[in-house]
């Protein structure tokens, strides 16, 4: 059987690091947001007497090899499930990679879902989700999408209400920012998270739930945006182009302005080399 799934990249609309885990995570409290800019994932499946996965990249140069979270999320179902099966993955790849998009993270989410539907469901959402984040702490919210509060390491996630919108992505070429790195870099700015700071993550993001515009925030700006001049400039072009906001996603580099109508996010755009137009995606799953 064949399935093609969406896999829609995320924007974080709110990102907070609040403390430091024993386990080397960080708690994080981010609303993220799925949009209609995707990869193209197409599995096909049959069960077998032994297990075999293959994956091809379209449009990438990603290696399509056992190191991939599309592959390893196959493998994960797999396993999960006990279920032996031929199983053929093509990735058409639309989603810029390393920029904080959350691409890989939705193609593994977009094969898991692709499975668990050719088999019949096997697992419920919960169990989808919690595989997910064996995978990668993004994952669960990408099995779901939509708009959700996503909190832990990111992978406790309830749906948020926001309003549906447009949005220009823009990505820096060259200057790239390893989420690792970026984590290690607010580790020494904010002395590894030892001095709670509860009132100030209360008050950001009551600041948000009031103006989920105007009072986007990102803790990661402060520290990726001056190593990454392209991301500053470009985040300026976006705000000159009459972007309600704009701001940096997940560790970055991307950025994106928000827009109220398809034609103003257009007509941006249109201004800066490489962006991409884009809107509020469905949810691919609801808890
Ligand atoms: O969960 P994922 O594999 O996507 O995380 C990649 C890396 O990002 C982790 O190894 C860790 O360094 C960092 N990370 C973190 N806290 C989170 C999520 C990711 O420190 N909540």
């Amino acid at each position: 059987m064949e399935r093609i799934e969406q896999a829609y990249a995320k924007l974080n609309l709110f990102l907070d690091v609040t403390g430091k885990r024993a386990d080397g995570y960080h708690e994080i409290k981010s609303v993220m947001h799925s949009v209609t800019l995707a990869d193209t994932v197409t599995v096909r499946a049959t069960a077998a007497d032994f297990s075999c996965i293959t994956l091809k990249m379209e449009n990438s140069s990603i290696p399509a090899d056992e190191r991939n979270l599309a592959y390893l999320a196959a493998e994960a179902f797999l396993e999960k499930t006990g279920i032996t099966a031929n199983v053929a993955i093509v990735v058409e790849k639309q989603i810029p990679a390393a920029a904080g998009l959350g691409g890989g993270s939705a193609d593994a989410a977009a094969v898991l879902r692709a499975l668990n539907a050719i088999f019949d469901h096997p697992l419920s959402t919960e169990a989808l989700c919690a595989l997910g984040a064996t995978l990668g702490s993004d994952v669960p919210f990408c099995v779901l999408g939509g708009t959700m509060l996503c909190e832990g390491r990111g992978e406790v996630c309830t749906p948020y209400s926001y309003p549906e919108g447009y949005f220009v992505i823009a990505v820096p070429e060259d200057e790239k920012m390893k989420t690792p790195e970026a984590y290690a870099l607010l580790d020494e700015a904010f002395e590894n998270f030892e001095e709670p700071q509860t009132a100030l993550h209360e008050m950001l993001f009551s600041f948000f739930e009031e103006d989920p515009y105007y009072s986007m925030y990102n803790v990661f700006e402060g520290i990726v945006l001056p190593r990454s001049h392209a991301a500053t400039i470009l985040r300026t072009r976006l705000l000159d182009a009459k972007a309600k906001n704009a701001m940096m996603s997940g560790s970055g580099t991307a950025v994106f302005g928000v827009f109220d109508t398809e034609d103003e996010a257009k007509a941006a755009a249109a201004k800066i080399k490489g962006a991409i137009v884009c809107a509020s995606a469905p949810a691919s799953l609801t808890l």
